[in-house]
């Protein structure tokens, strides 16, 4: 997510981490910040928005030249992206300064310690509270006060830390979230990964979960962060800075693919309370109330947004019991929608920046709707102007056909059903159980992402068909649009996707043999009935791509290929059944040579109507 590079040496710092961050831009950009020592004081400088704007500022003011800093780009988690929530954060001396990656799950309960002391915060964020902690700790050892420190705090982080007492040492640790150390000549270079380390070195230390390092100009010793000595062994990196940044992968859609099975569990991280039996969802709380009394739920968005909205038709109007009804965004502002009493309008959008998404929620707000927002860049103008929210956290999204965010947006409409079901009616046994599936997803889709190879023969031999069909019903009716969106948006095959009952009502005109079929049939309630429909498409000697369930003997005997998903429960099987589809769809486009990343005609984020 965000990006921290750090430097001790003989070089100008300044211009060496600013560099460093450009690197790093694309695993975060809405602010960023440095910090350098120089005569024994902090250098502080951070801006909202891009690498650039903190470019512009520091050539602004009198910049004391410095050989040692560390610097960020941000990702907003904790609040929105001012320059105030920016890093680096300094405790209340204004000697200790923290540049962080991650999130510190207890910091409520951290910040209440703290301010009963009497410390103050000037930003929302996680990390200005474990600054302040560190400097509570502080007795002219840096060390031990980030090794204190770090023992009270839950949750990832990869952080670096200064002192202007001690102005030629950075102390940098890691857990959960990645830190490299490059050892070049007479010089140290720490970054979150190794694209803003390549150009200066190649040598470079891994430090892994619970492990510290100690760097000075002419040394580093690292440690665990109980203090035990560990060996490390330098490594040489190999790769070009284009792929470090694709972390080994060919194209972006195919990183974001993969690391869904890590997004979900940053997007479920801290939400789910086992022992409580509840659902947290701090960006709601205020408005919890109007949101378990509410008489109807519409859900608004464009594209995969939308048909994340018509998953969550089935999530709220099954779990959370609420007539839920899902509009196209462009649809919705243009139709004088009634918005009655109790009426909730939920927009769904990654970027928080769709123009059409934006209008129909400022429509719904003007007609006096209470509006949510599941949005996951932090700060997006979506996420200011709905009411309340509940972010994604699922990281950056690149490849322009969204994948990760799709699954995101699941998980948070199942957790925002679940907190309205338990306060309405649901048991603690029942959330339990839907916790325990959840928290099973991530291995689950894990073992879906091991059929890539598989996938990519299937979509290679079909590749070359331009029409399409995707089909499923139930829950599993959203994820058939969806597979359709993705083939369409990065192949440019022509794809439908159908609830599978209503081919038999005009599509099935279409089929004609060799054309791919694509059936969502796991096992459910409608399995039978989608057995059904695939004898259909085979009677007309159509070809049968079928996402079935483990264990499932007979589809073997209907389908021509077959990609599994574990067993889950069923308002929970979207999140594993869309995997298959969307390396179908990317490796299809791989293989009509297609730019998967920047798709024809298409653009990340919409803002025109
Ligand atoms: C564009 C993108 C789609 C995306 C849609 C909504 O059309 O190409 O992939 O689903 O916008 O974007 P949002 O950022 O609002 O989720």
């Amino acid at each position: 997510m965000c990006g921290i590079v750090a430097y001790v040496g003989k070089k100008d710092a300044r211009a060496l981490l600013i560099e460093g961050l450009k690197r790093l831009e694309y695993r975060g950009y809405d602010s960023a910040g440095l910090c350098l020592i120089d005569d024994g004081k902090l250098f502080v400088a951070r801006a909202a928005g891009r690498i650039s704007v903190l470019e512009s500022a520091l050539d602004e003011q009198k910049v004391p030249p410095s050989h040692i800093g560390m610097a960020h780009t941000r990702w907003a988690t904790h609040g929105p992206p001012t320059e105030c929530n920016a890093h680096p954060h300094l405790d209340n001396k204004g000697r200790i300064a923290i540049v962080h990656n991650g999130i510190i799950e207890n910091y409520s309960t951290i910040k209440t310690f703290l301010s009963e002391r009497g410390y103050i915060f000037h930003s929302e964020t996680d990390t200005e509270v474990l600054a302040v902690l560190i400097g509570h700790f502080y007795e002219n050892n840096l060390v031990k006060a980030v090794q204190t420190a770090l023992r009270e705090v839950r949750g990832t982080y990869g952080l670096a830390v200064m002192s202007a007492e001690e102005p030629e040492t950075i102390v940098v640790a890691r857990r959960g979230s990645p830190l490299i150390i490059g050892v070049g000549d007479d010089e140290y270079v720490v970054a979150s990964d190794a694209a803003a380390i390549v150009e200066h070195t190649t040598q470079v230390v891994y430090l892994n979960d619970s492990e510290m390092a100690v760097i000075t100009p002419d040394q580093f010793r690292t440690t665990t962060i109980d203090d035990t000595p560990v060996t490390k062994k330098v490594s040489e990196v190999e790769f070009s800075l284009q792929q470090i940044e694709l972390g080994g992968y060919d194209h972006f859609m195919l990183k974001e693919i993969f690391e869904q099975p890590q997004a979900i569990e940053d997007c479920m991280r801290g939400r789910l309370d086992r022992q409580e039996g509840r659902v947290v969802l701090g960006g709601i709380n205020q408005y919890s109330r109007d949101i378990v009394r509410t008489r109807r739920l519409i859900i608004t968005g464009c594209g995969t947004a939308w048909h994340a909205g018509l998953v969550g038709e089935f999530l709220f109007e099954e779990l959370a019991k609420i007539p839920t009804e899902v509009e196209y965004a462009s649809e919705f502002r243009y139709r004088n929608p009634i918005i009655e009493d109790g009426t909730l309008v939920l927009a769904i959008s990654q970027s928080g920046e769709t123009a059409d998404t934006l209008a129909a929620l400022r429509e719904a707000k003007d007609r006096g709707a209470l509006s949510l927002g599941i949005v996951n860049v932090v700060g997006s103008t979506i996420a200011r102007e709905t009411d309340a929210g509940i972010y994604l956290h699922v990281g950056p999204e690149i490849g322009v056909a969204s994948t990760k965010a799709f699954t995101g947006q699941i998980v948070v409409e199942i957790l925002l059903a679940l907190s309205i079901a338990r306060r309405k009616y649901m048991s603690q046994t029942v959330l339990q159980e839907f916790i325990d599936a959840l928290e099973r997803i991530p291995d689950q889709i894990r073992q879906v992402l091991q059929q890539s190879d598989l996938i990519r023969q299937v979509a290679q031999e079909h590749a070359r068909r331009d029409n399409w069909l995707f089909l499923g019903r139930g829950f599993n009716f959203p994820v058939a649009l969806e597979g359709a969106l993705k083939l369409k948006e990065i192949s440019y095959i022509h794809a439908e996707g159908l609830p599978a009952a209503e081919m038999k009502h005009g599509p099935i005109a279409l089929i004609n043999p060799g054309m791919p079929a694509v059936f969502i049939a796991t096992r459910g309630s409608q399995y039978e009935k989608l057995i059904g429909n695939i004898h259909e498409v085979r009677a007309r000697h159509g070809k049968i791509i079928a996402v079935a369930s483990e264990g499932d003997e007979h589809i073997h005997k209907v389908a021509d290929h077959v990609f599994t998903v574990p067993d889950t429960i069923e308002p929970l099987q979207p999140l594993l059944t869309v995997v298959p589809l969307q390396l179908l769809a990317y490796h299809a486009a791989v293989s009509r040579g297609c730019n998967v990343d920047k798709p024809r005609n298409l653009a990340k984020s919409v803002t025109v109507e």
